[in-house]
């Protein structure tokens, strides 16, 4: 048996490749950015040729790094930004347009209507798990459909093939036009709004309804089997592909929530809340999205709830990029500690509208409470507060949802550096806040789930046994004030609504 397992992990701002050993330590990793492509107000875009390429890089990249070759790797996991749509042409293997990411709300109108076929925003709830939001990608692939020169009758004629980057990633590294194996997970699949959530196959009445043609969709596979390997020419040629979640549900894996009631807050671009609910599928009257957690082999589906938030790390982004107020990511905390408290104000990013509990596309980001009294400091504050407040109004859900109050949360993401912030987490919460040594479980998560397939691992008791904590941060705020702060941000919020016509 190779010594190691690696996994792709293609999330929304760079592609990675890591390499992990048995004890789940991380050997090498090399990362590339791609392009954020901004067309037009609430439009956001990526060029799925480039990422392409960057998994390629990467790839190659972290083999170097580890002075390794394809004979070490065992198997590779692939994990991916979620609904990101792309539509490629199969004979040529060329998109037909820019990935349109998941962040964009161009699809805004295109789910109104679909709703007044009625149930409204709820339509498909029952069957997906869903409510009717831009977020999604079945709209996504009804505007390229509708909106790009000659594609519909493409699609139509079975020329055409869809994708969450799962799948255009499987396909290329496969042998793309070349006999690319066009398949996915039911995790990325439940993202879809079409696949029926019992059945974990395409719904055709939903796809009729939306106008996407059944022959553009990939076939779903398990999230832990041999899907074929990576094609003669890649520097892991001859590998197994053994292994695909969608990032936050790959984050649940890594984190080992693999008991029903527990649950991981991954902070990254957005943050996203899952609680493993077991085989059970719980459908939320709260506002949380009901996703598949993962599906390992022919074993039984294991549901999520979910609590997805559009906006925390990439805010802080915004303020470096958008702003220029800082110069690095990490200094959004120098600043944040220059103060004692947030002076007042409260922001609210509302970027792509507002996700969960909200699910309002109508809605544009704030900053409220200003004063004179504010400074740089109390923004840096308010920025990183935001994170906090948004993710307690998702766990609220999830309490009022499953009728038990979460007594700890295990974090990961790029933000949980931020002492600051998780100490705030913390306070806001009123629960402790438990980071794992292994903070990146992502690729951890897909990398766990393709080792499983080819009996790198011997069974999910390995993830457990391999979890180990780093640190921990007691509520340290006394009541009166938490609730006050979080009076405030709920009316914050209020003041983003109705922004778009
Ligand atoms: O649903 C979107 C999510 O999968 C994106 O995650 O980490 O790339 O921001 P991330």
């Amino acid at each position: 048996m190779s010594r190691y397992v690696a996994a792709i992990d293609q999330g929304t701002t760079s592609t990675r490749a890591m390499i992990f050993d048995h004890a789940g330590t991380v050997i090498a990793v090399d990362q590339r950015e791609h392009n954020q492509i901004f067309p037009r107000a609430g439009w956001v875009e990526h060029d799925p040729v480039e990422i392409w390429e960057n998994t390629r890089a990467v790839v190659a990249g972290a083999l170097a790094k580890g002075d390794l070759t394809a004979a070490d790797i065992a198997a590779v996991g692939i994990t991916n930004q979620r609904e990101t749509t792309v539509v490629w042409d199969r004979a040529t293997g060329e998109p037909v347009y820019n990935a349109i990411v998941w962040q964009d709300t161009r699809t805004d109108r295109i789910a109104e209507e679909l709703g007044r076929l009625g149930g409204g925003q709820q339509r498909y709830r029952e069957r997906t798990g869903l409510p009717l939001a831009t977020y999604f990608s079945g709209p996504k692939i009804k505007w390229i459909l509708d909106n790009v020169e000659g594609v519909r009758e493409r699609a139509e004629a079975g020329e055409l093939a869809f994708g969450t980057m799962d799948s255009w990633i499987l396909w290329n590294m496969t042998g793309g036009t070349d006999g690319g194996v066009h398949g996915t997970d039911p995790t990325n699949a439940s993202r879809t709004l079409l696949m029926d959530l019992d059945t974990l196959k395409w719904d055709a009445e939903i796809a009729a309804e939306m106008g996407v043609p059944m022959s553009m969709l990939p076939e779903i596979y398990s999230s832990s089997e041999v899907y074929g390997s990576v094609r003669a020419r890649g520097a892991l040629a001859g590998v197994p592909i053994a292994g695909i979640l969608g990032d936050q549900q790959a984050a649940t894996f890594g984190q080992a929530c693999l008991t029903p009631g527990e649950a991981k807050n991954t902070y990254g671009t957005g943050n996203f809340v899952l609680l493993n609910t077991g085989t059970d599928k719980v459908l939320s009257s709260n506002g949380l999205l009901t996703t598949v957690c993962y599906k390992l082999g022919d074993a039984k589906p294991v549901y999520a709830l979910e609590g997805a938030i559009a906006v925390t790390g990439s805010l802080v982004q915004w303020l470096r990029d958008n702003l220029g107020m800082i110069g690095s990511a990490a200094e959004i905390e120098e600043h944040a500690r220059s103060v004692d408290d947030n002076g007042g104000a409260y922001f609210v990013p509302a970027f792509s509208g507002l996700f969960a509990p909200y699910w309002r596309s109508d809605a544009r980001g704030a900053i409220v409470g200003l004063t004179r009294f504010v400074n740089k400091g109390h923004l840096a504050r308010a920025v990183l507060e935001a994170t906090a407040f948004q993710t307690r109004e998702v766990i609220e859900a999830m309490n009022a949802d499953s009728g038990v109050a979460l007594t700890s949360l295990k974090v990961d993401g790029g933000m949980v550096v931020n002492e600051l912030l998780m100490q705030f987490q913390a306070d806001i919460l009123g629960v402790e806040v438990i980071r794992p040594v292994v903070a990146e479980t992502t690729a951890l998560g897909a990398a766990y789930a393709a080792g499983l397939a080819v009996g790198y691992w011997a069974g999910e008791d390995a993830i457990r046994t391999n979890w180990a904590e780093d640190k921990r941060w007691q509520p340290n705020l006394d009541e009166a004030r938490r609730e006050r702060e979080f009076r405030n941000w709920k009316k914050a919020v209020t003041k983003t609504f109705d922004w778009v016509e």
